[in-house]
């Protein structure tokens, strides 16, 4: 077996949020594969870093009133945390927001330009005259331009599939606001991929470095019509890199992200004496990525268009895998199942996550599911009552004594465990962890029913068989280690454990080969717990949202924040027109505590007066009772929508402590609360009969 030379990624993590038990099903996924490809003896490096620009960045850092870098620097320092709470061992973790990709992006830019492959454009793009935003594709909906169905989204028909410009879509509105957007002038850069249509078709569907589900549907969705120009420009005000040759225009988040990749290798390679060109320009190294099956398009089509431009490596292979499931159903916070890395690890061991992963990862782009009474039995029966048992049952009746001097018969087990070895292999090779755990599994029921036959704490019974003793747990020992050694790409801390019973670190997958003999085997030290069912439970209490009073509000905000997540999956939330008018309303919040909360004094508020204004179209001017002589005067939005004579006498919400607000018309004493875009689409909140002016919201 020669040694290869392999650099491995995992994608980028968003620096605007924590990682979740969602992400893990990736990293751990890739952690193992390093792991596994370190122990085969490869020479394999593990790249990663921070995705740190982009829009939802710096709405984040608005919201928070500090600067992006600081934002970023925060969140670094708890993914890395996280990751290394989980075992996954990078061996650089890098950041986007560095000079190395800095430097890297305008080597890459100049070999698009040298290559003639950039346009300049001016386009007309959607934009929110509510909002005073342009619009990102996914923020605008209308009928389908081809099949005529109604509520498609921006970028592509869900029914014909068809994919399309905002600008196309028929009848389109704004989900942010519900205001139909107007098509406004902006100067874009493109790349172009046509030109390489033919290299992709042959990249994707015959160099084997995709899986074949992949394959198709790239063939089937994006290949069999000219490739689309790639907008990589965003204007100014943009948190990221601006391009050298187009002053107020930036790199789109996407275009950097990936190069961050090779970013993150320069400074491992500036850290350790090594050249760049030999990890990225030299085909004799394989280059792998792990990603979600959700950034697909832009790792099959854009990357390796950009990669094969400028002259660096292609991926030998980009390992897909699907999405995580908890309980059959999407991770959601109010089920408790958005569950963060940090607080998965307060409460379980992370060995147990990685292990159950391991279990249910195979080659397809199946989603995974978590369930979570599956996860209880599965590590309590094969890691606890299987692999674990067989070093509990024999370490304790061998400590502070040797192993047998010679390996003894054990029929042949050792041998057929041995023999297994490439099998498995292969099947961590090929990411079919699945398999590959099931093989190991049967190696411990093996190792079981040799112990279960062989009773070796009856045989200690009998003062004259002691050697016997030795003999068989000699051989359980070493069974056990050889399924340790299999393991160690999963367990990496059983691994450790094992090394120190037997005074000897697993260092390669050929420690499965050759049996221990003559080793003292030290005290047994606890080596892995049963899931505690109220630990599993408490975790997912802790996930939910806190208090139950806010639990009506937080369905509400997750539905919110799922589109603000989907905004950023897309790489991009919104596209900032001018620095002020960011359109950070839409993208929700950060968790607020009650008492954030209760800042805000809502009041029941009953109108005792209004009436319109003059030379104001959208006002009414409202004298709202608070109870007792306590009023307040309110200019309200909502001309469009109500006329002053049905106002009268309404109970409305008001918050009462907004801070006075001077107007053209008088002063402004408070708001009252209503939801809809505005205009005649506005609707007042209001309290039931009953409820008197004055009381509180809560
Ligand atoms: N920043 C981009 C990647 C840029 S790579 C040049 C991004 N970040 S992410 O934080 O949203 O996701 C990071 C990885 O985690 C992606 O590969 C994504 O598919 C994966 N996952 C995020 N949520 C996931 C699940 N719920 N389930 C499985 N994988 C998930 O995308
Ligand atoms: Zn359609």
């Amino acid at each position: 077996m020669s040694e290869r030379r392999i650099l491995v990624t995992s994608a980028l993590p968003y620096a605007n949020g924590h990682i979740h038990i969602g992400h893990l099903v990736e990293y751990i996924q890739t952690d193992i594969w390093v792991r596994f490809q370190k122990l085969r003896g490869h020479r394999c490096v593990f790249m990663c870093a921070d995705d740190t620009h982009g829009t939802a960045i710096m709405i984040r850092a608005r919201q928070e009133g500090r600067t992006e870098e600081a934002v970023i620097a925060d969140m670094r320092e708890a993914h890395v945390r996280d990751f290394s709470g989980f075992d996954i061992a990078f061996d650089n973790y890098g950041s986007t927001n560095s000079e190395e990709n800095r430097e890297l992006c305008h080597e890459i830019w100049g070999a698009l330009r040298k290559a003639d492959v950039v346009v300049e454009r001016t386009s007309e793009r959607l934009y929110d005259p509510e909002f005073q935003t342009f619009l990102a594709d996914r923020f605008v909906k209308g009928t389908c331009p081809k099949c005529g169905t109604a509520d498609q989204h921006g970028d592509g028909c869900e029914v014909c599939l068809t994919q399309y410009a905002p600008t196309d879509l028929i009848n389109p509105k704004s989900t942010l606001s519900g205001a139909t957007p107007v098509p406004r002038e902006s100067t874009q850069l493109f790349v172009q991929i046509e030109g390489l249509h033919e290299f992709l078709d042959q990249w994707t569907q015959t160099s084997g470095a995709l899986q074949s589900e992949t394959a198709n549907y790239l063939k089937n969705h994006f290949l069999n019509e000219p490739l689309r120009d790639w907008d990589v420009s965003r204007p100014a005000k943009y948190f990221g890199f601006e391009i050298p040759d187009s002053p107020g225009n930036f790199w789109y988040v996407w275009f950097d992200a990936p190069i961050g990749y090779i970013a993150s290798t320069a400074e491992w390679c500036q850290k350790n004496g090594e050249k760049l060109d030999d990890w990225w320009k030299n085909p004799a190294t394989e280059v792998h990525h792990f990603i979600g099956k959700d950034i697909t398009y832009f790792h099959t089509l854009f990357w390796p268009a950009m990669l094969k431009t400028a002259g660096f490596n292609l991926p030998k292979k980009v390992h897909i895998h699907g999405f995580l499931t908890v309980d059959g159903k999407k991770m959601s916070k109010r089920d408790g199942t958005f569950i963060s890395a940090a607080t998965y690890l307060k409460h379980l061991d992370p060995s147990y996550l990685r292990y159950y992963y391991a279990s249910k990862q195979g080659t397809r782009l199946d989603d995974l599911d978590l369930n979570l009474d599956d996860f209880q039995k599965k590590i309590d029966s094969d890691l606890v009552g299987k692999v674990v048992n067989i070093a509990s049952r024999c370490a304790k009746l061998l400590a502070g004594q040797t192993l047998a001097p010679t390996y003894p018969d054990d029929g042949g087990l050792f041998a057929q465990g041995a023999a297994a070895s490439e099998r498995i292999a292969e099947l961590y090779e090929a990411c079919d962890y699945n398999a590959a755990m099931r093989e190991i599994v049967e190696l411990a029921n093996r190792a079981n029913e040799y112990i279960d036959r062989t009773q070796p704490w009856m045989v200690r019974k009998d003062p004259a068989r002691q050697e016997e003793v030795r003999a068989i747990c000699s051989i359980g020992l070493n069974l056990f280690r050889q399924i340790v050694v299999y393991l160690a790409p999963v367990l990496p801390r059983l691994a450790q454990q094992t090394g120190e019973l037997l005074g000897t670190p697993v260092t390669t997958w050929a420690d499965a080969q050759t049996p221990l003999v003559d080793k003292t085997v030290h005290e047994y030290q606890h080596m892995m717990k049963r899931v505690e069912p109220k630990k599993v439970s408490a975790m997912v209490d802790e996930s939910k949202p806190a208090e139950p009073q806010v639990q009506k509000m937080a369905v509400a905000v997750e539905s919110a924040e799922q589109q603000a997540a989907e905004a950023v999956r897309e790489g991009e939330a919104l596209v900032a027109d001018s620095g002020d008018q960011l359109a950070a309303e839409p993208l929700v919040a950060d968790h607020c505590s009650i008492d954030d909360l209760m800042k805000a004094d809502l009041r029941v508020a009953r109108v005792i007066e209004a009436k319109h204004v003059e030379g104001a179209d959208k006002l009414l001017q409202l004298t709202l009772s608070l109870g007792g002589d306590v009023t307040r005067n309110v200019f309200a939005g909502i001309k469009k929508a109500y006329k002053p004579e049905d106002m009268i006498g309404q109970l409305v919400i008001c918050c009462a402590n907004l801070k006075p607000r001077q107007m053209k018309f008088g002063l402004s004493e408070g708001m009252v609360l209503a939801v809809g875009p505005g205009g005649s689409d506005v609707f007042l909140l209001r309290a039931d009969s009953g409820a008197k002016p004055g009381m509180r919201v809560h």
